[in-house]
C-alpha cells in the first residue's frame, strides 16, 4: 500500500480537499493528512481523520515519541499539498520547519506534488512567482491554478483544480517518471476542427481529445509547463495546463503558432481539418430550395507542416556547429523553436509507409502512427502505435491506455531535448 501524505493550506479551497482525500483512500492508499494550524479553521480535524481513517495534527509536539516530523515524510511515497497557498510555497521555498507539515516537506524525498489555490494577485506577485520557480527547480511538481470564480465575486487564476484531476496528476507522478520536463514548456493540440458551414452544421470528425488530454496530464505529471490547444472537447480540464480554447483550424492555428514561439516541443494530437467550405452562411440554409446547393471546398493551413517550415528558416542563419558553439540567440537570431516536434498519423491503411511519408514531407522529429477507422483509437481509452523518429527508426507501443502511449511521447521527447 503506498502512503501519500495530503498536507492542506489554509485556503478555503480545503473543502474540496476531502474529495481528493477520498479518491486516495477508495484506490487503496494509506493517507496521512496534514493540515496547517490555520487549515483548521476551514475543516477541522474529526473530518480529516474519519475520512483518512488516521491521526492528525498540525504540531510537531503531539505523539513525540514517535518523532512524527521526521517520520511521515520519510515513510511517504508522495507527498501532495492542496490547496497550497501563498504562504506554504513561501515557507516550502525557504525551507522553513514551523509546523508539521513544513517538516515532513524537508524530510520527504519522494516526489511532492504543489496544487496552489490562491487570489490572482497572490498568484501573480514576484514573490510567489520566484517561490514557485525554486520549488520547481528543486524538483518538485507546482501545477498552475485553474482559471475561474474565486472567493468572492472575483474571477481568474488561482482557483483549485478539480480534485479529479489533481488525483490524476498523483497518479501518474506515483507510477514514476519523474520530473524530467521540469522546466520545459510544451504546448499539445487535442481534439478536432470544426469548419462551418452555417451558423448551425459543421464539417468535423470523430476526434474525442482523450490522447492529447492524456498527453497534457501527463506532462504536467513529469513538470512541464503545458498549454494544451483544444478543438472542441468536451472533457474536464487537466488540472495544471493552460487551456486555449479554439473552434476551426485556422483558430487552432493562431493558438498553436502563438504558444509555439516559447516552446520547448509541440505535439500535434489534434486532428485538423484538411478543407473547409469556400463560404460560410450567416444564416441558417434552409431546406427549402429544391435541390441543395454544392459545397465547395478550399484547403486549411497544415500547422505541423508549417511549425516545420518556420523552425527550419529560423535554423538558416547557422549551421549545426555554429549553434553548437551558442551562437545565434546571442546574436539577436531567434533560436530554432520548437526544438521538438510532434505529429500524429490517423492511417487506415499502408500505416507505415504512409506514415513515413508522412514525416519526411511535414518535416517533423517524431510522428506517432496508429490506425483508425473500424472502431480503432476515435473515443476509446486505448489505444497502439508505432513512433517513428526522423533518424529512420520506429518504437512500438503496444496496446494500453493512452497515457501510457503519451508517455512514451513524452520519453522520446525528454531525451531529444536532454
Ligand atoms: N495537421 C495539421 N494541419 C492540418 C492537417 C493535419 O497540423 N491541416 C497535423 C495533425 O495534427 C497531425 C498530422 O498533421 O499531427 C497528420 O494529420 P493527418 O490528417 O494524418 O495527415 P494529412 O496531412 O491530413 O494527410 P492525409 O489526410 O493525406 O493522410
Amino acid at each position: 500500500m503506498t502512503s501519500v501524505v495530503l498536507g492542506v493550506g489554509a485556503g478555503i479551497a480545503a473543502y474540496k480537499s476531502c474529495e481528493l482525500l477520498r479518491l486516495f483512500t477508495e484506490s487503496g492508499h494509506d493517507v496521512r493528512v496534514v493540515p496547517t494550524r490555520d487549515a483548521l479553521r476551514f475543516v477541522g480535524e474529526p473530518t480529516w481523520a474519519a475520512l483518512s481513517g488516521n491521526p492528525v495534527t498540525s504540531e510537531v509536539w503531539e505523539s513525540v515519541h514517535e518523532v512524527p516530523h521526521v517520520r511521515i515524510g520519510q515513510h511517504a511515497d508522495l507527498v501532495v499539498v492542496a490547496p497550497a497557498t501563498a504562504d506554504v510555497l513561501a515557507r516550502a521555498a525557504g525551507g522553513l520547519a514551523g509546523d508539521l507539515l513544513t517538516n515532513t516537506l524537508l524530510t520527504a524525498r519522494c516526489p511532492v506534488v504543489f496544487a496552489p489555490a490562491m487570489h490572482t494577485e497572490m498568484w501573480d506577485h514576484p514573490a510567489t512567482r520566484a517561490n514557485v520557480a525554486t520549488l520547481r527547480e528543486r524538483g518538485s511538481i507546482v501545477i498552475e491554478p485553474a482559471v475561474g470564480r474565486l472567493t468572492g465575486a472575483d474571477t481568474g487564476p488561482g482557483r483549485l483544480p478539480d480534485p479529479a484531476e489533481i488525483f490524476e496528476v498523483c497518479r501518474r507522478v506515483l507510477a514514476g517518471r519523474g520530473a524530467d520536463l521540469a522546466g520545459r514548456h510544451v504546448v499539445v493540440s487535442a481534439g478536432g476542427t470544426r469548419e462551418a458551414i452555417d451558423p448551425v452544421r459543421f464539417i468535423g470528425n470523430h476526434s474525442s481529445g482523450l490522447q492529447g488530454y492524456a498527453l497534457a496530464r501527463t506532462a504536467v505529471a513529469r513538470g512541464a509547463e503545458v498549454t494544451l490547444v483544444s478543438a472542441n472537447v468536451a472533457l474536464p480540464d487537466p488540472a495544471g495546463a493552460k487551456v486555449v480554447r479554439v473552434d476551426s483550424a485556422r483558430r487552432l492555428r493562431e493558438a498553436v503558432l502563438a504558444a509555439a514561439g516559447h516552446a520547448d516541443a509541440v505535439v500535434m494530437a489534434a486532428a485538423v481539418a484538411d478543407f473547409r467550405p469556400v463560404r460560410t452562411s450567416d444564416t441558417k440554409i434552409k431546406k427549402s430550395a429544391a435541390e441543395p446547393d454544392a459545397i465547395h471546398l478550399t484547403r486549411n493551413p497544415d500547422v505541423l507542416a508549417e511549425l516545420g517550415e518556420i523552425r527550419r528558416a529560423r535554423r538558416e542563419p547557422y549551421g549545426d556547429a555554429e549553434r553548437a558553439a551558442g551562437r545565434g540567440a546571442s546574436e539577436g537570431v531567434a533560436p530554432p523553436y520548437p526544438r521538438v516536434i510532434v505529429g500524429f498519423a490517423a492511417e487506415t491503411d499502408d500505416v507505415l509507409a504512409n506514415g513515413r511519408a508522412k514525416l519526411e514531407r511535414k518535416g517533423c522529429d517524431l510522428l506517432v502512427v496508429n490506425q483508425v477507422g473500424h472502431g480503432l483509437a476515435f473515443g476509446t481509452p486505448d489505444n497502439a502505435a508505432v513512433v517513428l523518429t526522423a533518424e529512420g527508426g520506429s518504437v512500438e507501443i503496444p496496446r494500453g491506455p493512452k497515457e501510457d502511449l503519451a508517455d512514451v511521447v513524452w520519453d522520446l521527447v525528454a531525451a531529444r531535448l536532454s
